[in-house]
Formats: C-alpha cells, sequence, structure tokens
C-alpha cells in the first residue's frame, strides 16, 4: 500500500508513465468510465480548496467510483479534538483511499503512517502539494512536448507557495532546467529549497525582485497568489500583495511561445486582461490537475 505525500515519491519514469495514461484517458475517457467501479475516495479537507477537492471528486466520478468526506475541519470531528492519526484510522475503515489537505506541514505525513488504505497529500500547509506539481507536470508536457531543457521563472510568493516547493522538486531531476525566482526579498524560497533542492540538485538559478527585466528570457512564467493565510500580520500582507501584477503590456517583451501557469486561485497577480492571450494556461491546467488525480488514483488503487 503505497502514499503520496511529496511529488519524489514518484520516479520520474512512474510520472512519463502517468502522463501517457493520462493522454488516454483524454482521447478514449470512456475506457476509464468504469475502472473504479464500487470503490470509495475519502475527500478529507481541513482547509479550504475549490479545485482540488472538486478534481478529486471529479475525477473519481469519472472513474466510476464513489466519494465521501467533508470540506471543512468544523464539520469534522476535529473540532472535537480528534488527532489526524485517529481520523486517518478511521477513515480506513470507510474508503479504500484518502485525498488530505491540512494547515499543517507534515500532516499527510501521519495520516499515511496511520492508515491502512493509501493516502494522498492534496496541500499540507506551506509545505508541498504533490497533485498541483502532476497538473502542472502534464501542462508544461502538454504545451511544450517535454519537461526538459527549459527556462522557468516562479513569480509571487516563493515562500509560502507550495506549489512552488513542490514543481522546483520535481523539476530538479530534469536536465536543462534553468529556474529565475522573482520575488520580492521578503517572500523568497525557503533555506531548504534553496540548499536542499536546489543547490543540492546542481540547479542553475537566479533571484531578483524584477519580473520586467526577466521576462523574455523565460519558456514558462508560473504566477502565484500571495498566501494570505500564511501570514503573521495583515500589515505585511497588505505591503506584500500587489507586488507583481502581470498585464499585456509587460508580456510585450516575453516569447512568443510563453506558458504562462498559475495553480490559481488567482487574486490580482494576472490581469483579466491576460485571460485571452494565446499564452494563458492556467484554466488549462486546471483541466490537466483533474486528468492526473485521475491517473494517480488508477495507480494507486492499482487499476
Ligand atoms: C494552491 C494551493 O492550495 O496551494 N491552490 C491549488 O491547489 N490549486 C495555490 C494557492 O492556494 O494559491
Amino acid at each position: 500500500m503505497r502514499s503520496i505525500i511529496d511529488i519524489v515519491d514518484l520516479s520520474p519514469e512512474e510520472i512519463d508513465q502517468m502522463i501517457e495514461t493520462a493522454c488516454d484517458i483524454i482521447n478514449n475517457p470512456q475506457k476509464y468510465s468504469e475502472k473504479c467501479k464500487g470503490q470509495k475516495l475519502a475527500t478529507l479537507f481541513f482547509e479550504p480548496s475549490t479545485r482540488t477537492r472538486l478534481s478529486f471528486e471529479a475525477a473519481m466520478y469519472e472513474l466510476g467510483g464513489n466519494v465521501i468526506g467533508f470540506s471543512e475541519a468544523s464539520s469534522s470531528s476535529a473540532a472535537k479534538g480528534e488527532s489526524v492519526a485517529d481520523t486517518a484510522k478511521v477513515i480506513s475503515c470507510y474508503a479504500d483511499i484518502i485525498a488530505m489537505r491540512h494547515p499543517k506541514e507534515g500532516a499527510a505525513y501521519v495520516a499515511a503512517k496511520n492508515a491502512s488504505i493509501p493516502v494522498i497529500n492534496a496541500g499540507d500547509g506551506g509545505h508541498c502539494h504533490p497533485t498541483q506539481t502532476l497538473a502542472d507536470l502534464l501542462t508544461i508536457y502538454r504545451e511544450k512536448g517535454r519537461l526538459s531543457d527549459m527556462t522557468i521563472g516562479f513569480c509571487g510568493d516563493l515562500k509560502f507557495g507550495r506549489t512552488v516547493h513542490s514543481l522546483i522538486n520535481a523539476m530538479s531531476r530534469y536536465k536543462g532546467i534553468k529556474l529565475v525566482l522573482i520575488s520580492p526579498e521578503e517572500l523568497k524560497v525557503p533555506s531548504y529549497v534553496k540548499e536542499d533542492i536546489i543547490k543540492k540538485n546542481n540547479m542553475e538559478f537566479f533571484e531578483t525582485g524584477d519580473l520586467e527585466s526577466v521576462i523574455g528570457q523565460l519558456d514558462i512564467l508560473y504566477m502565484t497568489r500571495v498566501q494570505r493565510e500564511r501570514f503573521f500580520s495583515e500589515e505585511e500582507y497588505l505591503r506584500l500583495k500587489d507586488s507583481y501584477i502581470l498585464t499585456p503590456e509587460k508580456l510585450k517583451s516575453a516569447k512568443d511561445d510563453l506558458s504562462i501557469l498559475h495553480p490559481l486561485p488567482r487574486v490580482n497577480e494576472i490581469s483579466v486582461a491576460v485571460d485571452d492571450d494565446p499564452r494563458a494556461c492556467y484554466f488549462k491546467q486546471v483541466f490537466n490537475g483533474k486528468i492526473m488525480r485521475m491517473a494517480l488514483i488508477l495507480k494507486l488503487l492499482g487499476r
């Protein structure tokens, strides 16, 4: 029985296979419509989510399975003081697989240690978010036809943005990746990401506070929201929230084949005027997320 807590729990070969499965699901959805018949996914969301929870649910329904779960901690026994470990043991009696989101780093790991069914980390605090990364990887692959040899700009909240941490970790395993890390001083990537992932894997990287001066070099621009809920002070959030706003004007100096990604939800960081630009991929990314979650559920349930 296997759980996915971090993106590197999947080997690059497994990710390649999942991308292959994903492309087959896109082309032949009917072939998969009963693959998980009689099986149950439990979505345990202790923290708000629209996309991730609903895309897990849609993924399971499209595989012919069923879904149970809760979407806020206040409607679960966590409100009575139940531990994550106990919740994981209990849910193991009701379902075949768990997707869990929790505000605390490491919560999914604790759940996986205690569950007797596979656990998928759907985001643990500011730590990581492997299934968003699967969505990102499928999007990059479908846009570029490869996962290697490209310059990726990450822009915004690189400190608290768990999707950033997971995607950097994933990309550390492909050759020829150059990172351009664009953030205010206060929101730079955490030192464990810089030391244990970027430097350890000899990834080429460059840090800057200025998006416009580097946008022309990028093949991928990964925009992120400033993660209000993880700030210690509201003033600090208000000061930093509009650090970067991508506009059609700023895109004038970008490459014609740039791909703009964003895990969503968007607040202000991409002007809606950018949505009609053919380089905007963030709504395609949402679709790809559902498909990769289908591929992951199939894999973990051995279907
Ligand atoms: C991201 C998350 O939850 O970390 N959202 C998502 O899953 N698509 C990004 C965010 O909340 O900013």
